[in-house]
């Protein structure tokens, strides 16, 4: 998720709009749960039985729920003064309209989702899985 951390971090939206108010639904507190335990399931199902019809189905739940945030915050722009606010992924998916980030394709990741969309960028790595006591006797 390196690319993904990073493009945003380059973005417009890194002061406004961090990783979860984007790809978790934010209209209560269950709806919350529920879909973090249920994306979690699908990274799962996908690396260990490559369950096509879930996985195809875990997706764009997923893109419905970045395209309702998108909606949430853009609201006046997306529903009053111009309607592409007006209709869900579902809908966008079935060709009855468009997503978001069909025409901002830039938002907020860039097209290429890849190191060199910006290279030399600082992204937090995880911790180091060896414990401290671990690392204290290889200085030895
Ligand atoms: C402004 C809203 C927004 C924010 C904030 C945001 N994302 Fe995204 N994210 C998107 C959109 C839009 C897509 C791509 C949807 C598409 O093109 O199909 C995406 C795609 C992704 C994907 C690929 C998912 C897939 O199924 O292919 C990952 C992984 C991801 N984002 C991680 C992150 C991380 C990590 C952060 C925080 C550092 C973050 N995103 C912040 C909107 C956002
Ligand atoms: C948490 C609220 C929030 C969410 C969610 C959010 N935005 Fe934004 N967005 C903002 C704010 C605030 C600005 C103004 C930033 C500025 O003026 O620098 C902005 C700026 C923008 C801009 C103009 C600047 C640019 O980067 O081109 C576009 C286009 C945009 N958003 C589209 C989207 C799309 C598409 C999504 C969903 C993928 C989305 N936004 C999700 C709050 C949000
Ligand atoms: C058919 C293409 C198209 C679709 C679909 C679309 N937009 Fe836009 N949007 C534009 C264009 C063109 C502009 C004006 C040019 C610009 O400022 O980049 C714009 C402007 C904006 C701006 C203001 C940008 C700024 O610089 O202030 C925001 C925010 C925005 N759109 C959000 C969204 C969101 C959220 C969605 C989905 C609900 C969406 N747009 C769907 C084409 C689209």
């Amino acid at each position: 998720m390196v690319p993904h951390y990073q493009s945003w971090s380059h973005s417009s939206h890194r002061e406004w709009a961090h990783c979860n108010d984007c790809h978790v639904p934010q209209d209560n507190i269950i709806s919350k749960y529920a879909f973090k335990a249920a994306d979690g399931l699908y990274h799962s199902t996908v690396f260990t039985l490559r369950n096509e019809p879930q996985v195809i189905l875990a997706r764009n739940a997923s893109k419905g729920v970045i395209m309702e945030n998108c909606v949430r915050c853009h609201t006046q722009l997306n529903t009053e003064f111009v309607k592409t606010g007006m209709i869900s992924y579902s809908q966008a998916s079935k060709g009855e309209g468009k997503a978001c980030w069909d025409c901002h394709r830039d938002v907020p990741h860039t097209t290429l989702r890849n190191l060199s969309s910006s290279p030399n960028a600082v992204a937090p790595l995880p911790e180091s899985p060896v414990p401290t006591w671990l690392k204290e006797m290889i200085k030895k």
